[in-house]
């Protein structure tokens, strides 16, 4: 177990192209036993976090510490870490079993320890039948989870998963999430994670951190980054439909704050009219909190139906509001027809406002 602290990382890469900024000036404080996800869109920085805490990878500056102690300079191995890669190796020469026990042998764990472990982590991971197979007889998913039992089988200080789950089909993923949710409880060994799936940070995680270009953008528990987030990135990248987001302006009017785009005029919302911000804005709003209304309701928005997607127990209607796309998030009960006459009603409570127009526009609240 151990408290994780990253001081200042910074990383360079220099190639003939030029020089690439994978991290900048990423600080985080990780508490002992805690779960934390870093979450990004492909290159923003995620592995080479991961790779420089690992000791794979040496920052350009900065520190990382275990427990108060810098490790910077520490040897992988020296640093007491169990770590999934993207992309795992397992050896070739071996049984799946044999890759499963291989750390435990080398540390001259009792042959009984060792069998009754690697029986645990072969009936989790769903790998028991293929034990005496070697890696080349497995598919990609089958790997996967035999490179995620060789860490998990370990007893570090520290986790580190760098898309573990990512070559597995629908259902054993969400399997494999809530295993790996049930050891984390278990064992409370201090996990750093990392995806690119938004849905599997937010259910495992105590903590999530966005990033972008190697920036991070907001650390906070799920439900912080997803009702409050901090900028126009981070809402569009954490939910899926993405918040909509409808460009416009701040003006006051008869003492109250007002956004309007072409077509739409609401109040905001007394917490972020006190900012008294005004120019260009974002309106954002999730798809769950557009709701259907009767025709005439006060306030209601005028808009068509363009198309309606059946998602099993719900229903997204993409709907043209005087020039803007919205969608819109129902049971799957509620039937919309192309062309269809909507009114909508947007919840003052739920919206968020940015301000300017670009993706670090920050929150105003
Ligand atoms: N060894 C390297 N040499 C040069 N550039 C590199 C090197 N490793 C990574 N990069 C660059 O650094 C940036 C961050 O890469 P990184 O692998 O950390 O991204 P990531 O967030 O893990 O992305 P993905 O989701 O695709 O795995 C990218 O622009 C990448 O091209
Ligand atoms: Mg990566």
């Amino acid at each position: 177990m151990a408290t994780v602290r990253l001081d200042r990382l910074h990383k360079e890469f220099r190639s003939i192209g030029g020089a690439v900024h994978a991290l900048r000036d990423l600080t985080l404080d990780i508490a002992d036993g805690e779960f934390v996800s870093l979450v990004g869109p492909s290159g923003c920085g995620k592995s080479t976090a991961l790779r420089i805490i690992a000791g794979l990878e040496t920052p350009t500056s900065g520190r990382v510490l275990f427990d108060g102690q810098d490790i910077t300079g520490l040897e992988p191995r020296d640093r007491n870490i169990a770590m999934v890669f993207q992309s795992y190796a397992l050896y070739p020469h071996m049984s799946v079993r044999q890759n499963l026990e291989y750390g435990l042998r080398k540390r001259g764990v009792p042959r009984e320890e060792r069998e009754r472990k690697v029986a645990a982590i072969g009936a989790m991971l769903q790998i028991t039948p293929l034990f005496d197979r070697r890696p080349r007889q497995l598919s990609g998913g089958q790997r996967q989870r035999v490179a995620l039992g060789r860490a998990l089988i370990r007893d570090p200080a520290v986790f580190l998963l760098d898309e573990p789950l990512s070559n597995l089909d629908a259902k054993l993923r969400v399997h494999m999430r809530a295993e790996l949710a049930a050891l984390h409880q278990k064992v409370r060994t201090t996990m750093i994670y990392v995806t690119h799936d938004q849905l599997e940070a937010m259910t495992l995680s105590d903590r999530i951190i966005v990033m972008n270009h190697g920036v991070m953008q907001q650390v906070g528990t799920p439900e912080e980054v997803y009702s409050r987030p901090a900028n126009r990135f981070v809402a569009e990248f954490i939910g899926t439909p993405s918040m909509n987001m409808i460009e416009g302006t701040l003006r006051p009017e008869g003492g109250r704050l007002l956004f309007s785009a072409p077509g739409i005029t609401v109040p905001v919302p007394p917490a972020a009219a006190r900012q008294g911000t005004t120019g260009q804005a974002t309106l954002g709003i999730r798809p769950e909190d557009i709701s259907l209304v009767p025709p005439g309701t006060p306030g209601a928005i005028p808009a068509q139906v363009t198309v309606s997607e059946l998602a099993g127990a719900e229903r997204f209607h993409f709907i043209a509001l005087n020039g803007h796309s919205v969608i819109v998030r129902t049971p799957a009960a509620t039937v919309l027809h192309p062309g269809e006459t909507v009114a909508l009603g947007l919840d003052p409570e739920r919206l968020h406002l940015f301000s300017g127009a670009g993706e670090d526009a920050a929150a105003i609240r």
